[in-house]
């Protein structure tokens, strides 16, 4: 294969990627009712006790989530919400709160 049908398959490959991931987010953002309760529709946790979701990778979300479901990561609520989690509702997820856009400011000196 030439140089430019490798750069031609490789981004053919990642418009379908992002096109499989701008609906993922879409799904998620609808199934992220279910957890706006504690971390806020925007990601943005409502409890002191839990953690913000925005802008942290969809590789971590998912592995957190996973653990919950599998029982390797234990917490009172947690373990329940993630329970009946579906993998496809997983990535859904974890693409949604992966999306959303932090800005971050560092203390006052
Ligand atoms: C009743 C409150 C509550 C609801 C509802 C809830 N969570 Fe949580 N979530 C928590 C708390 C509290 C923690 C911290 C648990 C711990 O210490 O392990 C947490 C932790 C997490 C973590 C781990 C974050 C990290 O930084 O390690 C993820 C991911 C997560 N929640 C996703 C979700 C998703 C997705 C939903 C909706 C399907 C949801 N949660 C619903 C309270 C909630």
């Amino acid at each position: 294969m030439g140089f430019r049908h490798a750069a031609a398959a490789l981004i053919a490959a990642a418009a379908g990627l992002s096109a499989a991931h701008a609906q993922d987010v879409a799904v998620g953002a609808r199934k992220a009712i279910a957890c706006q309760a504690c971390h806020g529709l925007d990601g943005v946790s409502r409890l002191p006790e839990a953690p913000h979701l925005a802008g942290q990778p969809a590789l971590y979300l998912e592995r957190a989530l996973r653990a919950y479901r599998a029982g390797e990561r234990r917490n009172e609520v947690m373990s329940i919400a993630a329970k009946s989690l579906s993998d496809d509702d997983v990535r859904d997820l974890a693409a949604y709160f992966a999306a959303i856009q932090i800005e971050v400011k560092s203390p006052p000196k």
